[in-house]
């Protein structure tokens, strides 16, 4: 198998690493070879450990190559989130002289919608154009071979800290793979979760992963917002720990076995639950409904939290399709339902969609985001290619891109 057609994607997350080998076939991906294995050097998304980190790696690649039985791996698509992203919105416009519009055209105009001043410690991790304008007509995702006079794009720029991003990097060199990209978590998952229909119609992806919640939020198939919120899954089982005097494994196999947001839905809310207190304590008994009451007032601040990011963008009445749930963290009892009963809006659990080499244990929510990235690495392998092709006319258009750095917009 030549290791052209071999991709890896790589989900470094806060509570496991995840790797998926998969060959390239002529319409699709045939996964070859999964490794999942606890992650214990990241704190809310970024790392925090690079030892460990390296550790968690390795592990789960090794796992992959195993089953896949593939010896050398190149390089892998990382996913990224943490605290540190930060996105935003932007617009660049340039002459086109009445002719027909070209991709260097495309590029130049994009070029332009990123001439905006990024602190020092930050960089740029995503340029998505939302839509092209061709004169006075709005709303096109494609211009090419359009004609007019003036082309503008608006775009949605992902940031990361420059340090944060290299940690992660780093990491992932140091296990023995090179970063050939790095994509924003909630971006991934959305692509292995979230149908075309679905991002027209206007929706909300929701990652609950164990350090973080990612949001992404689409309409008209174009990503209007994303977020990282540093609340996840862990805040759920710290709650517990604290509130029922247990260790964090304790509390951790309570919210997975009894864990729900509405103890009278199901559940009698006065069954009696065994926990296990501190070393030297005796087990006790505690009813579901005060689980239930932890978890639903983490839930509700989470909700709450969401709720504000639509709301400070005025996009409450794009997402005509309601939410989509997903990562583990989904996965506490009647967590859609509550959402939804919070929200006023229509909220499902978001399961990735299958496709070649996929066992049913992968169509889990906290595969989506590994799901996802192998989806948009082959997409951007194919995009690489078409883009060494054109390499030499691109580089010519970038450098007349670049002169339109100096019109700089403040922005943070
Ligand atoms: N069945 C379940 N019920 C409740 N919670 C669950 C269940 N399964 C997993 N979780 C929770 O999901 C969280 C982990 O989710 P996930 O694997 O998506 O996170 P991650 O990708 O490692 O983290 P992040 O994306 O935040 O960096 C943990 O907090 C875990 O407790
Ligand atoms: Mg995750």
């Amino acid at each position: 198998m030549s290791t052209k057609s071999v991709i890896v994607a790589l989900d470094i997350g806060t509570t496991k690493v995840c790797t998926l080998i998969a060959q390239k076939t002529h319409k699709s991906i045939e996964i070859l070879g999964v490794g999942s294995h606890p992650s214990n050097g990241l704190k809310k998304g970024s790392v925090v450990n690079i030892e460990k980190t390296v550790e968690s790696i390795r592990n789960s690649i090794e796992e992959a190559k195993l089953m896949a039985g593939i010896e050398d791996l190149e390089s892998a698509t990382i996913g990224i989130a943490g605290n540190h992203i930060y996105a935003f919105n932007s617009s660049g416009v340039v002459p086109v002289k009445n002719k027909e519009i070209d991709q260097a055209d495309v590029d130049r105009v994009i070029e332009a919608a990123k001439a905006v001043l990024i602190p020092s410690e930050r960089e740029i991790i995503h340029v998505i154009p939302q839509e092209f304008k061709v004169d006075n007509t709005t709303g096109i995702k494609n211009p090419i071979g359009m004609r007019g006079s003036r082309l503008e794009v608006n775009v949605h720029i992902v940031t990361g800290k420059t340090p944060l991003i290299q940690n992660l990097i780093k990491c992932v060199e140091q296990a023995g793979l090179l970063a050939n990209s790095v994509i924003l978590q909630p971006i991934a998952s959305s692509r292995s979760v979230l149908s075309q229909e679905e991002k027209e119609l206007g929706v909300v992806l929701i990652d609950i992963g164990g350090g973080t919640t990612d949001i992404a939020i689409w309409k008209e198939g174009s990503l209007l917002h994303s977020q990282i919120i540093p609340l996840g899954g862990n805040h759920f089982t710290n709650d517990l720990a604290v509130a029922l005097k247990i260790p964090h494994n304790e509390a951790e196999r309570i919210k997975m076995t009894y864990g729900t947001v509405l103890a009278d839905q199901g559940r009698n809310a006065e069954t009696m639950i065994p926990v296990q207190g501190l070393s030297g304590t005796k087990a006790r008994e505690v009813p579901v409904s005060y689980v239930a009451e932890v978890l639903s007032a983490r839930a509700l601040e989470l909700f709450d939290v969401v709720r504000d990011v639509i709301v400070e963008r005025n996009l409450q009445d794009v997402i005509t399709g309601g939410f989509v749930l997903t990562g583990g963290g989904a996965l506490i009892r009647h967590l859609t339902e509550y959402a939804e009963y919070t929200w006023e809006k229509p909220v499902k659990l978001g399961i990735p969609t299958a496709f070649g080499g996929m066992t049913t244990a992968m169509q889990h929510p906290k595969f989506s985001t590994v799901l996802g990235l192998l989806q948009e690495s082959r997409y951007e392998s194919e995009a690489q290619t078409h883009q060494e092709k054109r390499q030499d006319e691109s580089d010519m258009f970038d450098k007349l891109g670049k002169t339109l750095k100096n019109v700089f917009k403040e922005i943070f």
